[in-house]
């Protein structure tokens, strides 16, 4: 079982407690969270990486009960929503947002950019037409966006201006905390810098606390206060951006670092890197010690048969890897 990663203070926006999100399919039971334990502080952002398919989505998912957890808890601002009825839900959706991936598949390509931010205003009848057309006009401004681009439609947006009204629909409801699902894979290169600068600004001047899910540590290590690093439906490893980059402990984390190119190509050829071998395992089936076990450099015997332990191996520093079991580093790889 996974352990806290920390205690409780006043300032704990999110808390999820030992939480598994199972899906039945063809093989049987996919296992896309399996017991996973941390707490969110409020105004920080905590970064979630991991490879496709390692469950990132369905967690910011279930946070957000747009889907039903399997078993354990989630508290929000204190309050047990693991079982919330439709109305709960409903009330929810105002403290609670996401922004996808992909602005243009989550726009309603029919509807105009006003009516598509007024959305969820009207779902929960919070304004009359005036007052509406007011706070259309601040939020398209918050994202850096004129109030002319009320009439347009999403295909006569970039794609960066389409991720900005994500962002507008998503804070039309006020929220405080909002789990953004890879909100900038999709956008080309000169555009992601910009909307990273937008969500810190948001993040500064409203106090928002983010759940930030990208496949790239590049990303995450900007944007992120700490970062969690996922690897079939467990977080593997957890500390501040700043120690999991100068230290990764995980030898999972350390192959997802290899994979950052260093501009300095001295410096690239120079430093020691982890590559992975073979492929992700299914979570309908996965390994029956570590869950990285078939694919890490240093595994043994032990790995194969025994889960780790979540451990804290230097203050605020966590992993689950049974090279550190006991004090000291871990030895070379065995080939
Ligand atoms: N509704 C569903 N029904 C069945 N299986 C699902 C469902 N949603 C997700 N899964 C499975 O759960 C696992 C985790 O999926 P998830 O979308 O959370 O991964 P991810 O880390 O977000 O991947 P990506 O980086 O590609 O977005 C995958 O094996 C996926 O096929
Ligand atoms: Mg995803």
């Amino acid at each position: 079982m996974q352990g806290v990663y920390q205690s409780v203070t006043k300032d704990t926006l999110v808390q999820v407690r030992n939480v598994k999100k199972y899906f039945s399919d063809k093989t049987g039971i996919l296992r896309a969270i399996d017991d996973v334990s941390f707490d969110i502080t409020e105004g920080e952002t905590l970064g979630l990486v991991g490879e496709s398919g390692c469950g990132k989505s369905t967690l910011g998912r279930v946070l957000l009960r747009l889907e039903e957890l399997t078993e354990g808890e989630i508290l929000f601002n204190h309050k047990n929503i693991s079982k919330l009825g439709t109305k709960d839900v409903k009330q929810l959706r105002k403290e609670a947002q996401i922004i996808f991936q992909d602005p243009y598949a989550s726009l309603n390509p029919r509807m105009t950019i006003g009516d598509i931010i007024a959305e969820p205003i009207e779902i929960h009848g919070l304004a009359f037409k005036r007052e509406k057309e007011k706070r259309i006009d601040e939020l398209l401004s918050l994202v850096g966006l004129n109030s002319a681009y009320k009439g347009r439609f999403p295909h006569e947006l970039s794609g960066g201006q389409r991720q900005r009204i994500g962002i507008a629909r998503a804070l039309s409801l006020n929220p405080r905390f909002i789990v953004c699902d890879e909100p900038i894979s999709a956008l080309d290169v000169s555009v992601q810098a910009q909307i990273i600068n937008l969500l810190k600004k948001l993040q500064k001047e409203i106090g928002l606390t983010y759940l930030f899910i990208a496949h790239d540590l590049g990303v995450v290590k900007y944007i992120s206060n700490r970062v969690a690093v996922m690897y079939l439906g467990k977080i593997v490893e957890m500390t501040s951006s700043q120690q999991l980059y100068q230290n990764p402990l995980h030898p999972y984390t350390q192959a997802l670092l290899s994979a950052i190119p260093i501009p300095d190509p001295r410096l690239e050829r120079s430093r020691s890197k982890v590559f992975l071998k073979g492929e992700i395992p299914s979570p309908s089936s996965p390994p029956k010690g570590c869950v990285f076990s078939t694919r890490c450099p240093y595994a043994k015997p032990l790995c194969f048969a025994i889960k780790p332990k979540w451990k804290e191996v230097s203050p605020k520093h966590f992993t689950a890897c049974h090279l550190y079991d006991t004090a000291g580093l871990p030895s070379q790889p065995s080939g």
